[in-house]
């Protein structure tokens, strides 16, 4: 089956967050079950740089207003089309943000094109080759649905993966004619939401098939606590929506050969990992205390993370033996509460509020346990990263956590089967209650080490779940007979 997957982050050219990962390690999972991905994303500097055997597939001379030139190459073994536009793509900042932390101004257009010359594709104007199925993630992609279903030529269905809600592209009615929509797009059943353009809603509404990245947040985006408005829509296609987890590449995930973990272990290997935390405290200039509880975090430093709960109760938390490291980067005022802290208590806390990959690797091979109080979460691929490297994750009862965390409560502990902690809600109390329970649990070292351990052997891969997608993807393109989960 050839799958066409349009998205605008794929690691390690370019990543803001699990959709980069996602967008990358899915497609070397679904090879295993036949399916052959080629991914189209933006010309941004560091993808067109990546790129080997480069040729020029298709040229548009004028693509919603721009010249567009598509390039076919391979990149970190991925087959990737990259629409180069140089007016819209070409700039230093992030793939949404310009340096100023504002969204780039013209991101109606910049994902508009993506979408649209990914719908050309999908439409078949390359001579050589045309997918069987389109897979389209989160927002930026959305329109491909609509570009596709407003237009006459015959065209594979589309899979949506919904990655986050709480991204939904929405920009004024103005710009209908100029991202290429008819004015009977902007209906209810079109890409109009709430006197908008939703370019996520547009997905959500036209797509065949809706997948989003765990069975939890299927649920609960059907309810309007955490629907962002779109809740009635997703439960009126409920029929077409699934919930597959994530997995993490055991290739970039193996404690045995990362570059990031200092003293290699294998996964499992518990006493393997305490010279890790030493070196690791010594190099964040924390005290080389093994008894400290020593505390993780990698995480986008925003309000969808439940961070800033963390900075009301850290003081609390640094009346005790308790040690904190945080790698992060996002909101300005999140990030001056953690520098604050660490002036306030230097023996206690350290932050390195900067997007580092290689820290984030070393600090789940190190810390005693990674904290992800996340208000909302559809996956999560930090506590994925966690489990695997035998740092115990201390988790909000929500999404994707839900699903992958099996809460260490009297029950589970003597059935041996747990291997974090899960708390609600996502409030300071709750969590500075999960902290202490995880300390008293730290204190007593073979529960501990089991929690390790079993974390260590979940399985994180994308074995099962690859499979799941790929029945899903032949069964859309009418190679498999129908199944439901
Ligand atoms: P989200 O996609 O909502 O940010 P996930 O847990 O799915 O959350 O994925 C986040 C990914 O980004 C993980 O691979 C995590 O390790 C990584 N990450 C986030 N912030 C940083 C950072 N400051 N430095 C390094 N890696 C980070
Ligand atoms: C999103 C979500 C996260 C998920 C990731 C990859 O950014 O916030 O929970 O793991 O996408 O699907």
């Amino acid at each position: 089956l050839q799958l066409l997957s349009v998205t605008a982050e794929m690691f390690p050219f370019v990543k803001t967050g699990g959709l980069g990962d996602v967008a990358a390690s899915l497609p070397t999972a679904l090879r295993h079950h036949g399916v052959r991905t080629r991914t189209i994303l933006p010309g941004y500097p560091s993808v067109l740089s990546a790129l080997t055997n480069k040729t020029q597939a298709y040229v548009f001379q004028d693509m919603l207003g721009y010249r567009a030139t598509v390039w076919e190459g391979a990149a970190h073994g991925h087959h990737l089309y990259v629409v180069d536009v140089p007016e819209l793509y070409e700039r230093s900042g992030g793939p949404y943000l310009g340096p100023d932390g504002r969204d780039w101004a013209d991101n109606d257009m910049r994902f508009a094109v993506l979408s649209r010359v990914a719908a050309c594709i999908a439409q078949g104007c390359l001579a050589q080759w045309c997918p069987d199925v389109v897979m389209t993630h989160d927002w930026q992609a959305g329109l491909v649905s609509a570009y596709l279903r407003y237009d006459e030529r015959p065209a594979p269905p589309v899979a949506h993966v919904i990655h986050n809600m709480a991204f939904q592209g929405l920009f004024p009615r103005e710009i209908l004619s100029r991202i290429g929509l008819p004015e009977h797009a902007f209906t209810l059943d079109g890409v109009e939401f709430y006197g908008k353009i939703g370019y996520l809603k547009a997905g959500l509404q036209i797509a065949d098939r809706l997948i989003t990245v765990s069975p939890t947040y299927a649920e609960e985006i059907q309810t309007a606590e955490n629907g962002m408005g779109l809740e009635g829509l997703l439960s009126s296609r409920a029929a077409d929506l699934h919930g597959i987890l994530n997995g993490i590449d055991l290739h970039d995930w193996n404690s045995l050969t990362d570059p990031a973990v200092i003293f290699p272990y294998a996964i499992g290997d518990i006493a393997g990992r305490r010279a890790n935390k030493r070196v690791f405290q010594a190099e964040f200039g924390l005290p080389q205390d093994p008894n400290a509880m020593l505390l993780g975090i990698v995480s986008r430093l925003t309000r969808q993370k439940g961070v800033d709960i963390l900075a009301e109760i850290a003081p609390r938390l640094f009346k005790t033996n308790i040690q904190l490291a945080v790698v992060g980067v996002g909101d300005a005022d999140i990030m001056q509460s953690f520098r604050a802290l660490q002036l306030a208590y230097p023996r206690n806390l350290v932050c390195h509020l900067r997007y580092d990959e290689l820290l984030g690797h070393r600090l789940h091979s190190a810390v005693d346990a990674s904290l992800i109080p996340s208000r909302f979460e559809p996956c999560g691929l930090t506590q994925l990263h966690a489990l695997r490297y035998g740092s115990v994750p201390i988790a909000a009862r929500v999404g994707g956590l839900t699903d992958t965390i099996v809460d260490a409560n009297t029950a589970a502990i003597e059935e041996g089967v747990a291997n974090g902690i899960l708390f609600a809600p996502t409030q300071g109390d709750a969590l500075y209650r999960a902290i202490k329970h995880g300390k008293k649990l730290f204190k007593q070292k073979s529960i501990w080490a089991r929690l390790q351990r079993n974390g260590s052997l979940h399985d994180v891969s994308w074995h099962g779940k690859a499979a799941h997608y790929a029945r899903l993807l032949l069964e859309m393109a009418g190679r498999a007979p129908a199944w439901s989960i």
